[in-house]
């Protein structure tokens, strides 16, 4: 197996790319898809401020290494969960990759600024963890951004994140959703830009790039997704991948050129959001969800993640 460009051993095959790369080429590679996926859906321009979202996983921390790379100025955000041990070893990474080469990271800690963390949040509301999480990550990266006056929210989501998220909406037709899926949602109603470099790249892709650069990241899954819908569609797709190498970046690419503008982002086209009555973001009724979800987690006594995972498991 010999590199594309320089005929030199390689030491990675992209199938989809019919292509084979050695350690530097495939991290050229890795930076000019990220800059393509840049160009052409206007994510950042040079000079912009940007927050990056990091989890302490592969593709946030290869996000903010490539984003620095390519020359742009990005900050991180970390939110504590407080999903046990998880969140404890999550928060380590990203901060040990900020302090390394020196680079500012803001952290949020759900349980002792808010007062709950996710999995009280999950047990109070009876839905998925995925629901309160998502809610709770969503508001405080728009109001991060707000606050430190970033022209942008970064998030380390890839081709396969992009892919399954619209499988599953396709699979319901949820047609509120698909108006979401742009790589590139902009700024609108007090909401800040939010954007996706990675969607050209896959998660073997960035967890190729972590490795070849020295990056050491959380290795565990959440362990409140375990066996969610999400990870059963990237299966899914992965299968149909092995198959015919390229399905997955035409199933999401051609969505994007081809049907996306049928659908409306409920948060930017709407004209009808308020700022919330107890913090100022924009919400559809007089309290925004985040500060529901306060409301309702104030009196709950807080539950351990275990209890809700072993719970899961005896199912
Ligand atoms: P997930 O929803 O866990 O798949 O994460 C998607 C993206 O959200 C990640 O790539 C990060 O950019 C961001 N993110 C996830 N968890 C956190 C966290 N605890 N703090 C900050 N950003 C996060
Ligand atoms: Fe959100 Fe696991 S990271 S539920
Ligand atoms: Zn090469
Ligand atoms: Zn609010």
């Amino acid at each position: 197996m010999k590199c594309r460009v320089c005929r030199e051993p390689a030491v990675i095959d992209i199938r989809r790319h019919n292509a084979n790369f050695c350690r530097d080429h495939f991290l050229r590679y890795c930076r000019d898809q990220v800059q393509r996926a840049i160009d052409e859906f206007e994510m950042a321009a040079p000079g912009e401020q940007l927050l990056v979202a990091v989890s302490g996983g592969k593709d946030s921390l290869a996000v903010w290494d490539l984003l620095l790379e390519l020359g742009y100025q990005a900050d991180g955000l970390y939110i504590g969960l407080g999903i046990g041990g998880y969140s404890d070893v999550s928060g380590e990474y990203a901060r040990a990759f900020a302090e390394q080469r020196n680079l500012h990271l803001i952290e949020i800690d759900l349980r002792s600024e808010h007062g709950f963390d996710i999995p009280t949040a999950s047990a109070v509301t009876r839905r998925v963890p995925c629901s309160a999480c998502g809610l709770s990550k969503r508001h405080l990266f728009d109001g991060a951004a707000r606050a430190g006056g970033y022209d942008a929210v970064v998030t380390g989501h890839n081709l396969d994140d992009e892919a399954a998220v619209l499988y599953g909406n396709v699979l319901r037709w949820q047609t509120d959703y698909l108006g979401r899926q742009r790589p590139t949602l902009r700024a609108a109603n007090g909401f800040p830009r939010k954007v996706k470099p990675l969607v050209r790249l896959t998660e073997r892709e960035t967890a190729a790039y972590c490795i070849l650069r020295g990056i050491d990241y959380q290795v565990e899954e959440c362990p409140m997704a375990a066996g969610n819908k999400h990870l059963r569609y990237k299966d899914a797709l992965n299968e149909v991948e092995a198959q015919s190498p390229g399905t997955k970046h035409d199933f999401y690419f051609r969505f994007l050129r081809q049907a996306v503008d049928r659908f409306v982002d409920a948060d930017r086209d709407a004209s009808t959001l308020e700022p919330c009555v107890r913090c100022g973001s924009p919400a559809s009724g007089e309290v925004c969800s985040f500060c529901r979800l306060i409301e309702r987690t104030a009196d709950a006594r807080p539950v351990p993640v275990e209890f809700l995972t072993r719970r899961k498991s005896k199912k």
